[in-house]
């Protein structure tokens, strides 16, 4: 059997998979705090992520003959940004998270100083635009204003890694020698990774202040790193692969073929389409990451429409407007009880607009209200603004890359919501297949971890080499009805721009 470490943004989960099977057999998963500090933060102790998986460890352990456990990957929230001391392991702040808009500032400072306040200065060095969602601009919030972090940085103790770098450093030594690696995926979405040459950038280091000496070495996703050495049951067990986990999904959703694309439903929403070994530069709004790398082949590269907030409108409705009491059943039940919203739209920017607008003084608004208006209508436009969120990356990736997205793969929690499912075929336009397993975010890695431990991952004989078992939501809506509609979502969103002042 092999294993797959899942550090997601809400929960870390060890899922075990047999040797002759793509089918997980058994999981652990342990919840992990977040804390909010200040209005637009999200941090986490690095500590508990370690925890969390040393807590799966000791499950698995009792289950399971853990010496048939022959390989380890890994798969993790990207982008999130720690920073430790190398000499006592200790995190010297807590882990900013991905959706973290603490760097707004510093995302003016370096915008400031860019010809035109250009956004997309930077982007056919690293892929990506200039915004507070990177790694590298959480790296130099940590840099500017945190003492601890400045003074380690400058008695060269102080190392940053995303939180796959945090997880092989801690199983493979830590302090006694641990790796301090990263993979390709994960170091794409740094901001600091040259996306053609798959080397930290000197331009970008230059830009941000980073001294190289501070980074992790990017390593491909499917090789052996080295192996576990830190007093638990798995001592001596190789890790073979990491990913991102939204790169992680694209392979979980057999998505190898050029002009395949996913979208996974979480608390944002990530569309990735593969471009195969050519690297799309984006003209409208979208980024150039990378898809996976196995060992010594060519880089495959995706392009890639991130949405900030999805899921996490439903927790919203939830917690903070006590509209629903659970989110996966009510907010179905509820928002099938009206015919459509009634004319509401909601754009859920609550810490801005990520792709394709990419828009950090954007901030949330629901319009078209009236008197008529029920708690009903505002459940149905936010289900609705995760399938329009989903058609504007879609039309952006349609521009970029001359051929239509013909149908779309689609996996995450969300999607056991069946209104959901088919809104964003009526609102896309498009065929959306259902991963019948909604998480295909380990499959992902561990195909990958699989393939470098020797496991003939691509002839598995329930590998499916074009797609996992899925259920189809066909559109019923015509192109005259999703036009007019999608239009007023569009001036919907224009309405939510500019209402912060960052
Ligand atoms: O880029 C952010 C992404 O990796 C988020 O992961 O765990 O919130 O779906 P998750």
């Amino acid at each position: 059997m092999w294993v797959v470490i899942d550090a997601g943004t809400r929960t870390v989960k060890f899922c075990v998979f047999p040797t002759h099977s793509l089918k997980e057999y058994a999981e652990h998963a342990v919840d992990i705090s977040q804390y909010t500090p200040k209005e637009g933060w999200l941090e986490q102790d690095p500590m508990e992520i370690l925890d969390g998986i040393y807590q799966c460890i000791n499950v698995v352990a009792k289950k399971l003959n853990v010496s048939d456990i022959v390989t380890i990957g890994i798969t993790n929230q990207r982008e999130t940004t720690i920073v430790w001391d190398k000499t006592t392991g200790e995190p010297l702040h807590n882990a900013i998270v991905w959706s973290d808009i603490r760097a707004n500032d510093t995302v003016n400072q370096i915008l400031a100083k860019l010809p035109d306040n250009n956004k997309n200065h930077f982007k056919s060095l690293c892929g990506l635009p200039v915004s507070p969602y990177f790694s590298a601009f959480k790296l130099k919030w940590l840099r500017d204003n945190v003492k601890q972090v400045k003074k380690a940085c400058k008695a060269r103790k102080c190392i940053f890694g995303t939180v796959d770098s945090w997880i092989v450093w801690n199983l493979t030594g830590g302090v006694n020698g641990g790796l301090h690696i990263t993979d390709v995926t994960n170091a794409s979405r740094t901001f600091l990774m040259n996306i053609d040459t798959l080397y930290w950038d000197p331009v970008l280091l230059y830009t941000f202040h980073i001294p190289s000496s501070l980074l992790p070495e990017i390593r491909s996703s499917s090789e052996i790193y080295g192996k576990i050495k830190n007093g638990t049951v798995l001592d001596g067990i190789p890790i073979s692969g990491i990913l991102g986990n939204q790169q992680s999904a694209l392979v979980g959703q057999h998505c190898f073929k050029v002009g395949q694309a996913k979208n996974t439903y979480r608390s944002g929403c990530f569309l990735l389409y593969n471009t195969g070994t050519l690297r799309v530069q984006s003209s409208h709004g979208l980024v150039t990451t990378v898809a996976y790398q196995l060992g010594n082949s060519p880089p495959i590269y995706a392009l890639e429409g991130s949405v900030a907030v999805a899921g996490a409108a439903m927790n919203w409705l939830r917690d903070n407007m006590g509209f629903i009491n659970n989110v996966q059943e009510d907010t179905e039940s509820l928002a099938k009880e009206v015919f459509n919203t009634g004319d509401v739209y909601f754009v859920p920017a609550f810490k801005g607009l990520y792709a394709p607008y990419w828009r950090q003084d954007a901030r949330g608004i629901i319009c078209g209200v009236t008197a008529f208006t029920t708690k009903k209508h505002i459940i149905r436009a936010a289900l609705e603004a995760v399938c329009f969120q989903t058609r504007d990356i879609l039309e952006a990736m349609n521009k970029d890359c001359g051929i239509p997205v013909a149908k779309l793969h689609v996996d995450g929690k969300m999607t056991t919501n069946n209104l959901l499912m088919q809104l964003q075929a009526d609102i896309g336009g498009i065929p959306v297949f259902r991963a019948q397993s909604q998480d295909v975010t380990a499959l992902g890695v561990a195909i990958i971890a699989g393939n470098a431990a020797g496991i003939d991952v691509w002839n598995i004989s329930d590998a499916h080499q074009d797609s996992v078992p899925s259920d189809t939501f066909l559109p019923t809506t015509t192109d005259d009805e999703r036009d007019a509609r999608y239009t007023k979502w569009k001036m919907a969103v224009q309405r939510s721009l500019g209402w912060a002042t960052t």
